[in-house]
């Protein structure tokens, strides 16, 4: 048993949304999320400042003392994570677009993956993309500005709605039956996809897998929290705090800190 706290970070507020899958099944743990929202968006930024804003982030939380680090963020996971596995002495749990699943089940042999320019040009993603585009059409889509409208309040807009319909038309067109979220901050625009998309298009997201991953890594290393009625969840911003207070839906406090 280990009262040590989960150390969660995203590039802003939409690694909230792995948050609340960890939360929910794993309700014991204490939890310290980190949202670097005044650094956002990570997805236009090379990989090497990508893994200098992913080292602070880290040493951010291990100065927590926390016992396990979730890198709730596509764009981070695939440019940094390798780099940060090597260099600390915690797990680190990741979180990269879910080929596998949408590759191995569309029936019209056409995927489409949603995500930052970040993570589609980075070697993991490729790897993976590899390994199923010979058999499936794989469609690329970068999101630019959509973390930014997330970021400034901007979620449920009319600006919104306009660049999902210019991203999504050509997936459309190209007869996708599944389409990826390859970015935490993505499942928030879940209402806006549904009406967008047409019915029959499946919308996969990772989160609840990266939270059964994160519990199995726990159990694996001893780490599990199996005391109840002790939780703590600290949320800390370096951006305006009432963005992320909205996505919490809740009465947490959210606290602005400089890291
Ligand atoms: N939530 C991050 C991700 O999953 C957003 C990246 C960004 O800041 O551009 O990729």
């Amino acid at each position: 048993m280990c009262k040590k706290p989960i150390g969660i970070f995203d590039s802003g507020v939409g690694g909230t949304s792995i948050w609340h899958e960890i939360n929910q099944l794993l309700p014991n743990e204490n939890t310290i999320y980190l949202a670097d929202s005044k650094n956002a968006p990570y997805g236009s930024k090379g990989k090497d400042a990508i893994i200098d804003l992913s080292i602070k982030n880290t040493e951010y939380l291990l100065n927590q003392n926390c016992k396990i680090i979730v890198v709730a963020c596509n764009t981070a996971t695939t440019n940094a994570i390798d780099y940060l596995r090597k260099n600390y002495p915690v797990p680190f749990i990741g979180i990269e677009p879910a080929i596998k699943p949408a590759a191995l089940q569309t029936k019209t042999n056409a995927i489409g993956i949603l995500a930052t320019q970040g993570t589609l040009s980075s070697a993991l993603f490729s790897k993976t993309a590899s390994m199923f585009s010979k058999s499936v059409n794989i469609i690329e889509q970068v999101g630019d500005g959509i973390v930014d409208l997330i970021e400034t309040g901007k979620l449920q807009s009319p600006e919104m709605k306009a660049l999902l319909t210019i991203y999504l038309t050509p997936l459309i067109n190209a007869n996708i039956d599944h389409l990826v979220l390859g970015c935490t901050h993505y499942p928030y625009l879940m209402p806006l996809l549904l009406d967008i998309l047409p019915k029959h298009v499946k919308i996969i997201d990772s989160g609840q897998a990266v939270a059964r991953q994160t519990k199995t890594v726990l159990q694996q290393n001893n780490l599990l929290n199996t005391e109840i009625n002790t939780k703590k969840n600290t949320f800390l911003t370096n951006g305006n705090p009432k963005i992320i207070s909205t996505l919490l839906k809740s009465t947490y406090l959210v606290e602005t800190c400089n890291f």
